[in-house]
């Protein structure tokens, strides 16, 4: 049986449209330049497109990873302003798909998430898949129907072994940016339901693999209660990551 702590931490950052390749970089040089338990966790810094290379060129000689913030599922072709898994080969191990702003803001659905998370594997990069509710939604009492509506439907074309590969970020919609995070009550809660929604669909072995994240207003205050809750495995963080050493002591608080 695997325990709970056989899976390995990981926090990831999400710039958002922040940073071009020069600022970027030097981010990524002062993150990667802290006192972190690289043998314990494992840090992915998701720039910007236009930074990823820069960014993978400056931490290229240490255990720091990089992820994209959005792909589309297709190899090639004529889709304008699209970026696909194989164009970021060399550059980037990680790429999140379904993030909520991608889901609000520009139409994102489970089936494109399910699309893109299959290319993300294909291409031999670990997707970070996020799902989580709105305000509305958890204020009616929906939130565990609207996780399993979700990793129902982006997990439903992958087999077990490659949803045991991927890592899942709960971002419940009300605490991504707001300040406001979840209690870890509420997280826990949350993540201890997507992983038995995971075991139903895909066996217990594949819910007791896959990596959950909790993402949305984590911060230096917040991050030890939070992460040293058994079942969340490390952080997605937007706003604190930006700055090295709160995103740092993020990373330490991740450390089992
Ligand atoms: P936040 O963003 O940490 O700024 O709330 C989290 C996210 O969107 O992944």
């Amino acid at each position: 049986m695997t325990s709970p702590h056989a899976r390995r931490p990981i926090v990831a950052a999400n710039w958002k449209m922040n940073t071009g390749p020069d600022d970027g970089a030097e981010l990524a040089r002062s993150v990667a330049a802290q006192d972190l338990p690289f043998a314990q966790v494992d840090v992915v810094l998701c720039p910007p497109a236009t930074g990823v290379a820069a960014v993978a060129a400056a931490v290229r000689s240490t255990p720091v990873a990089v992820g994209a913030q959005h792909v589309f599922w297709e190899a090639s072709g004529a889709y304008t302003g699209e970026i696909s898994v194989p164009m970021l080969a060399g550059l980037a191990t990680y790429a999140i798909a379904g993030h909520s702003e991608r889901r609000q803001l520009f139409g994102e659905t489970d089936l494109d998430v399910q699309r893109k998370t299959l290319a993300i594997l294909s291409g031999g990069l670990t997707p970070i898949v996020a799902v989580g509710e709105s305000l509305d939604q958890r204020d009616a009492g929906e939130t565990l129907g609207v996780l399993r509506s979700q990793v129902r439907r982006v997990f439903e074309a992958l087999t077990p072994a490659e949803t045991a590969a991927c890592v899942i970020a709960y971002e419940p919609v009300w605490a991504i940016g707001t300040g406001r995070n979840a209690t870890p009550e509420q997280a826990q809660e949350a993540i201890g339901w997507i992983r038995d929604i995971v075991a139903a669909t895909h066996g217990q072995p594949a819910a007791n693999q896959i990596r959950v994240q909790y993402g949305g207003s984590v911060s230096p205050e917040n991050c030890e209660e939070l992460l040293s809750r058994e079942g969340i495995d490390g952080a997605l963080v937007g706003g604190a990551s930006l700055d090295a050493a709160k995103f740092a002591a993020i990373v330490r608080a991740a450390a089992p």
